[in-house]
């Protein structure tokens, strides 16, 4: 069996933490699995736990639209959160729990060997970035954490609680997109010439 076989076969049955129990999915990861870009968020809600797939929701349709904005989509980019599964009544994801997840997110992270990681939100930014990352302050940041380039932006669905925060948003996205042109080789490699307006 190849590592990510191995790794999905280990993973499904994870009884580390409490969330195990009330599970109906566990939330493996989706994506390119050589992505050069990976996008870490929360935790499954509650579509994502009925489906198995990572921001499928109202959060997942805005993160799409984020993701068309600089030309990326769900085959180029690899998506997971810091918990694989949902917290009851969508409630943050408690240390313990992260913690107890985080051996399968580091040996995703390890398999996708992506250039740039981008957190969606202030828990991964947290737990992957700096413990005291404050994300009304530090978003848009780029942080060179063991070989690879961290950032974080706005949850989505912060973004859809408050749309105010929309064009910090989009700033991110873009500075997130010079990134991916400066250090990344394949990500963009079909692309047209040309994006938009941005
Ligand atoms: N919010 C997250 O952080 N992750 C998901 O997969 C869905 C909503």
């Amino acid at each position: 069996m190849d590592a990510w076989n191995s790794l999905k076969t280990e993973c499904a049955g994870c009884d580390r933490c409490r969330l195990a129990v009330d599970r109906h999915s566990l939330v493996f990861g989706v994506g390119n699995e050589h992505a050069e870009v990976m996008l870490i968020g929360e935790g499954p809600g509650e579509q994502e736990d009925l489906q198995g797939l990572p921001f499928v929701g109202p959060a997942g349709q805005l993160l799409d639209t984020m993701l068309a904005l600089i030309d990326l989509d769900r085959t180029k980019v690899y998506i997971a959160n810091m918990v694989k599964c949902r917290p009851p009544r969508n409630r943050d994801p408690q240390a313990d729990e992260m913690e107890a997840c985080r051996s399968w997110l580091e040996r995703q992270i390890a398999l996708v060997d992506p250039k740039i990681i981008v957190c969606l939100g202030r828990i991964a930014a947290k737990g992957l970035i700096d413990p005291e990352f404050r994300i009304t302050r530090q978003h848009g940041e780029f942080f060179d954490i063991a070989g690879r380039r961290f950032t974080a932006t706005y949850h989505p669905s912060a973004l859809l609680r408050d749309p105010a925060k929309r064009p910090e948003a989009f700033m991110d996205l873009r500075a997130i997109r010079q990134e991916i042109r400066e250090r990344c080789t394949h990500t963009y490699d079909t692309q047209r010439s040309g994006y938009g307006a941005l």
